[in-house]
C-alpha cells in the first residue's frame, strides 16, 4: 500500500514524541511491505516565530493533500502568561481542525494490565476499564462568538451547538458502540445551559434509531465523579468539546498517565492523529517525554484511515510488549521500576520498534 503522510509536530515534546510515531510507521512499512512518504508541516509557537501565522496556508494545503496526518501538539510558555497576545499557537489547532472538517474526537481510554500499579487509581476499580470517548471537535464555546464589552471589564464566549453538528456525532458515537459493549453514555449540563438542552433532545432523536443500544444521559459533574468512582460503568461515552476535553484529561488516570492516551479526530476527509496531551514545556527538551500515546495514535492511524488492522493491532502489541518487559518512562514508573528500565523519549520509541 502507498501513502502519503503529513507529520505535524508542532512545539514543545510535540517533536520529541512525533519523531517516535513516525520511527514506528517506518518500521510498519518495512515489516508489512507499505510504502509511506512522509512530508513535513508547521504549526504553532513554531509556525508564527517563522510565518507570523499559527497554520501557514502551505501547512493546511499539504494536510488537504496527504491520506492521513500525524500532529504532536502545540504551545509556548510565551503565550499562556500573556492572555493579551494577539496572534496565538492555539488559533493554529483550532483553524486545522475547522478547515479540515475534523468535528469527530475519537479517545479510547484503556488501561493496559501492565499498569494497573502505576496509577493512582486502586486496581480493583480501573482493572477492565475501557471507554471510548467522542468528543465533538468543530463546535461549542470554542467556535462561538466572544469578546470583550463594557471597555473591557466584561468577557463573554458562547457555548452554541446547532442539532446538525449534535447529530453527525451522535451517529459516530451510537455506530461505535454497536460494535463495543453496545452501551451510550452522553454528558451534558442540560439542567443548566439550554445548548444542552438541545444536545439531549437531539441525542434522544437518535438513540431511537439504534434501538440494540442502550442510552444514558448525565450531567457532566456527575459523569466527573463516576468516571473515577466507577470507570467500568462506561462504554462509549458521547460529549461536547468542552466537556470532552476536561474528561478526558481526567480520564488519562484510569490510563495511568497523559502520555498514554491517543486519540484520532476525523470528519469527512482525512483523519489526524494525535496524543491528548499538550506541548509540556514543564518537560521539553529532557527527553522523558512518554512517546507512547504518540505511537498509539500512529496505530489508530494505521486502523482508520488505511484500514491496517493487522499492522494497528501488531504496533499495540509491541506497546503491551514493551510495558511487560518492564520498560517504562517516568510518568507511568513507580516504585517496583527497575532504574535501569526507566527510559528515555527515544529509547523508550526504539524499544517498540
Ligand atoms: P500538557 O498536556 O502539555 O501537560 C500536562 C501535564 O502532563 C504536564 O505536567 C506534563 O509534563 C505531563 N505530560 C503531558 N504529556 C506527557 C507525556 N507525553 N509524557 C510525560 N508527561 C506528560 O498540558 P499543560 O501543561 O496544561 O499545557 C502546556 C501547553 O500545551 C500549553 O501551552 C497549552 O496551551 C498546550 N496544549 C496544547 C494541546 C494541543 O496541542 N492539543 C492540548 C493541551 C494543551
Ligand atoms: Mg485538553
Amino acid at each position: 500500500m502507498k501513502k502519503k503522510i503529513v507529520i505535524l509536530p508542532g512545539d514543545g515534546i510535540g517533536k520529541e514524541v512525533t519523531a517516535c510515531g513516525k520511527k514506528v510507521l517506518e518500521q510498519v512499512a518495512e515489516c508489512f511491505g507499505h510504502q509511506f512518504v512522509f512530508d513535513y508541516a508547521t504549526i504553532g509557537h513554531e509556525a508564527i516565530e517563522a510565518t507570523g501565522s499559527p497554520l501557514p496556508d502551505t501547512s493546511l494545503e499539504k494536510m488537504k493533500n496527504c491520506d492521513a496526518i500525524l500532529f504532536g501538539a502545540v504551545g509556548h510558555p510565551k503565550y499562556d502568561n500573556d492572555p493579551s497576545a494577539k496572534v496565538r499557537p492555539e488559533q493554529g489547532l483550532l483553524k486545522m481542525r475547522k478547515e479540515l472538517g475534523l468535528y469527530a474526537n475519537l479517545r479510547p481510554i484503556k488501561l493496559f494490565d501492565e499498569l494497573l500499579e502505576a496509577s493512582s487509581i486502586k486496581p480493583e476499580i480501573l482493572k477492565g476499564a475501557d471507554i471510548l470517548f467522542f468528543r465533538e471537535l468543530t463546535g461549542d464555546v470554542y467556535f462561538g462568538e466572544r469578546g470583550r464589552k463594557d471597555e473591557g471589564k466584561t468577557a463573554y464566549d458562547t457555548m452554541i451547538y446547532s442539532r446538525y453538528e449534535v447529530e453527525r456525532i451522535a451517529h459516530k458515537a451510537f455506530k461505535a458502540a454497536l460494535t463495543r459493549g453496545k452501551k451510550v453514555t452522553s454528558v451534558d449540563k442540560a439542567n443548566v445551559l439550554e445548548s444542552s438542552r438541545l444536545w439531549r433532545e437531539v441525542v434522544q432523536d437518535v438513540a431511537r434509531q439504534y434501538p440494540d443500544v442502550e442510552v444514558e444521559h448525565m450531567f457532566v459533574d456527575a459523569a466527573a465523579m463516576k468516571l473515577i468512582q466507577n470507570p467500568r460503568g462506561f462504554d462509549v461515552v458521547v460529549t461536547g468539546n468542552l466537556f470532552g476535553d476536561i474528561l478526558t484529561d481526567e480520564a488519562s488516570q484510569i490510563a495511568g498517565s497523559m502520555g498514554m492516551l491517543a486519540s484520532a479526530s476525523i470528519g469527512d476527509t482525512v483523519g489526524l492523529y494525535e496524543p491528548i496531551h499538550g506541548s509540556a514545556h514543564d518537560i521539553t527538551g529532557k527527553g522523558i517525554a512518554n512517546p507512547l500515546a504518540s505511537i498509539l495514535s500512529a496505530a489508530l492511524l494505521l486502523d482508520i484511515s488505511f484500514g491496517l488492522k493487522e499492522e494497528s493491532e501488531a504496533v499495540i502489541k509491541a506497546v503491551e510488549k514493551t510495558l511487560r518487559e518492564g520498560y517504562r518512562t517516568r510518568d507511568i514508573a513507580d516504585a517496583n521500576t527497575a532504574h535501569e528500565k526507566i527510559l528515555g523519549t527515544e529509547v523508550m520509541g526504539n524499544v517498540v520498534c
